[in-house]
């Protein structure tokens, strides 16, 4: 039996845009084993939206594996416990192809390393800002090449916490990058580069008051903000009850703050966003910083 815990992810963190993401302490853990034949996939969590068919984007990214290595696709169990909520901004889509890859590396025996199921990763979903930190942990900054992608991990503080606002609506990451420009500005793009910069240097050396500036965004929040009803009031509130920096995840609709005051905060938030129309949850997470892990009979392999 394989066993793969993948946590959800935050992209973009404010100006990193389809570069730097975050690992969260919130997971998925998916079960697979080889079957004779066929494909029977359970789903613990009862989401009536997740495929139980070939659509399912585990089973398709270990087909894309199997194909990748020439070898045919064994007959499969699979059993997803999902808390990753879908089309919220929290990378489960990413999650489900980093599950995906490790099981297909289990299970046919390759023995890839983390590094180049990192690499066949940022492939599949085409920028890195989900599956690199999804499948290593802490906070990633990538650049994608023609041929490969770098990449930078950095290690989050444990005195930083993250206050993941999740509302009850979805927004589909196409409909959210159909939303963005196709040219911006010179002026727009120093204001992303320059923040986006301030962003990792001050997470790796621990200045967190530069995050307010540094989590600013002008490529992709204000076009989406549009998409979210009350998202910039929100982000306001959030820094007026002392959030750090605030940020739309992903391509949203979550909304994100970094925090100190862990009580303070989410009694403040809760009753704020209490009176909005939308439900939201809030959930207090922290980086985890050690990303996926694989499980081969119960054994701990990596
Ligand atoms: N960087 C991506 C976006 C993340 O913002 O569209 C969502 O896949």
């Amino acid at each position: 039996m394989i066993k793969v815990k993948v946590p959800a992810t935050t992209a973009n963190m404010g100006p990193g845009f389809d570069s730097i993401g975050m690992a969260l302490t919130m997971y998925n853990i998916v079960y697979a084993e080889e079957i004779e034949e066929g494909l029977e996939i359970i789903i613990q969590d009862g989401n009536p939206n997740i495929p139980t068919d070939e659509s399912n984007l585990i089973y398709k990214t270990i087909c894309y594996f199997y194909k990748n290595i020439g070898k045919p696709v064994p007959g499969m169990r699979i059993v997803q416990q999902d808390s990753i909520p879908h089309t919220r901004g929290l990378g489960s889509s990413a999650a489900c192809i980093v599950a995906g890859l490790h099981i297909a590396n289990a299970m046919s025996h390759s023995f890839f390393s983390k590094e180049e199921l990192v690499q066949m990763a940022a492939q599949i979903e085409g920028h890195p800002d989900n599956t690199t930190p999804a499948i290593l942990g802490g906070m990633t900054i990538g650049a994608m090449n023609k041929s490969d992608m770098k990449y930078v991990k950095i290690k989050v503080s444990d005195n930083l916490h993250f206050a993941v606002m999740i509302p009850d609506f979805t927004l589909s990451t196409e409909l959210a990058r159909e939303a963005l420009p196709k040219y911006v500005s010179l002026q727009d793009a120093i204001f992303n580069t320059s923040r986006a910069a301030l962003l990792a240097a001050s997470m790796m050396s621990g200045e967190i008051d530069n995050l307010e500036i540094a989590t600013q965004d002008c490529l992709h929040q204000p076009y989406r903000s549009k998409l979210i009803p009350y998202m910039d009031e929100i982000l306001e509130e959030a820094r007026r009850y002392g959030a750090k920096g605030t940020f739309l995840s992903g391509a949203g609709p979550t909304l994100l703050a970094v925090i100190k005051n862990v009580v303070d905060f989410r009694r403040e938030m809760v009753s704020y966003l209490g009176g909005l129309e939308q439900e939201w949850q809030v959930q207090m997470l922290q980086a985890d910083n050690e990303g996926a892990k694989v499980w081969i009979n119960e054994e701990l392999r990596y």
